[in-house]
C-alpha cells in the first residue's frame, strides 16, 4: 500500500531573515551574521556561487557535474512580497491572520502561498476526506475547507484548547462548520483512534504540522489512514534551512534530518520537497 507526499517547509516570516543570513552579501539590509555564519561557497562540499541583483534578489547557481548551471532564485523580503501580492486570500482568512496576529505563536501560522497551495492540491485532488494534524488558530485548516465541497469532512486534531477555540469561531463565521470535525487532544489519540474505528484507507488527504520530532510517528499513522492515490503534506521539513547546516545538531533538526531521509528509501510513497514556507513535503500514496 502506497502514497503520496508533500513535504513543506516554513520560510516565511523565516525566510526573510534565514535566505539573506545564509546567501546574502554583506550590504543587503537584513544581513544578521549567526554565529556559526560559513557562506556556502567557502564550504568545500557545496558548490554553489550565489549572485545578489540590484533589487538584492539572490540566484544560487548550482553548477557541478550533477546538477549543471541551473540557476535557483532565493527569496528576498522584495520578492516574497510580490509573491504574496499575488497570492488570492479569501477576506476571511485575511481576517483570521489579523487576528492570530495579536496572538502568542502566531508565527507558527502557514503563509498565504502555503495555504493556497494545499487548497489547491485538495482541489486537483477532488479530496473529500482530509485530515490536519496542528490546527492552531485554523488558518490551514480553513483554507482547505472552504475548499472541500459540501459532503467533504475535515478532521482538525489540535491539543491546545484556547487557539482551537478560535478556530471554531472562524469555521463558523465562513459557514464551513459542518465540514470540519475539531478533535481537541494529541494528535496520535485521535489518530490511532480513526484507525481502530475502521477508518483505514478511507482520506484523500492529509497535512502535518505539529510536534517535530513526532513526524515519523504522524506519517505511519497517515499512512494507514490515507487511501492509496491520496496525498500528505508534511510542513518544516527544511526547517529554516538548519537541515542542511552541519553545524546544526538539536533534537528537532536531528528529528526532521532523520525524518527526510527515511522518506527516501520508503517507498511506500512517491514524494517531492518544496521549498515553500518552511519547505514541505508533499507524498503519494501509492
Ligand atoms: C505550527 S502550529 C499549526 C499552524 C496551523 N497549521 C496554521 O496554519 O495556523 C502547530 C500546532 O500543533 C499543535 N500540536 C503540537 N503537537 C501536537 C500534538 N501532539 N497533537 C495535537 N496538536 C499538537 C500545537 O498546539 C500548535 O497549535
Amino acid at each position: 500500500m502506497t502514497a503520496s507526499v508533500i513535504y513543506a517547509g516554513w520560510m516565511f516570516p523565516p525566510l526573510s531573515t534565514f535566505v539573506p543570513n545564509r546567501l546574502c552579501c554583506t550590504h543587503c539590509t537584513t544581513f544578521v551574521k549567526p554565529p556559526n555564519f560559513r557562506p556556502f561557497g567557502q564550504q568545500k562540499s557545496a558548490p554553489l556561487t550565489t549572485s545578489c541583483l540590484s533589487d538584492k534578489a539572490l540566484t544560487t547557481a548550482a553548477s557541478d557535474h550533477n546538477y549543471g548551471n541551473k540557476q535557483v532564485i532565493s527569496l528576498t523580503p522584495r520578492i516574497y512580497d510580490y509573491l504574496l501580492a499575488n497570492v488570492r486570500e479569501p477576506p476571511i482568512l485575511r481576517e483570521l491572520r489579523e487576528e492570530t496576529a495579536t496572538m502568542r505563536g502566531s508565527q507558527m501560522q502557514v503563509s498565504p502561498d502555503q495555504a493556497q497551495l494545499l487548497a489547491m492540491l485538495v482541489q486537483i485532488l477532488g479530496a473529500k476526506r482530509c485530515i490536519e494534524v496542528g490546527v492552531y488558530t485554523g488558518y490551514s485548516s480553513l483554507a482547505v475547507a472552504l475548499v472541500l465541497p459540501d459532503s467533504g469532512i475535515l478532521v482538525a486534531c489540535e491539543r491546545d484548547k484556547n487557539s482551537l477555540e478560535v478556530a471554531k469561531k472562524y469555521y463558523d463565521r465562513a459557514g464551513v462548520s459542518h465540514k470540519v470535525d475539531a478533535r481537541h487532544g494529541l494528535a496520535e489519540d485521535t489518530l490511532n483512534s480513526m484507525i481502530e474505528n475502521g477508518e483505514g484507507c478511507s482520506y484523500d488527504f492529509a497535512f502535518v504540522d505539529a510536534e517535530k520530532r513526532m513526524y515519523q510517528e504522524y506519517f505511519e499513522l497517515l499512512l494507514k489512514l490515507v487511501r492509496p492515490g491520496g496525498v500528505i503534506v508534511i510542513d518544516n521539513v527544511l526547517w529554516h534551512g538548519k537541515v542542511a547546516d552541519p553545524l546544526v545538531d538539536d533534537e528537532k533538526t536531528k528529528s526532521i534530518r532523520s525524518f527526510n531521509r527515511a522518506l527516501m528509501d520508503d517507498v511506500r510513497v512517491s514524494i517531492s520537497m518544496v521549498p515553500v514556507g518552511d519547505g514541505m513535503t508533499i507524498c503519494r500514496k501509492r
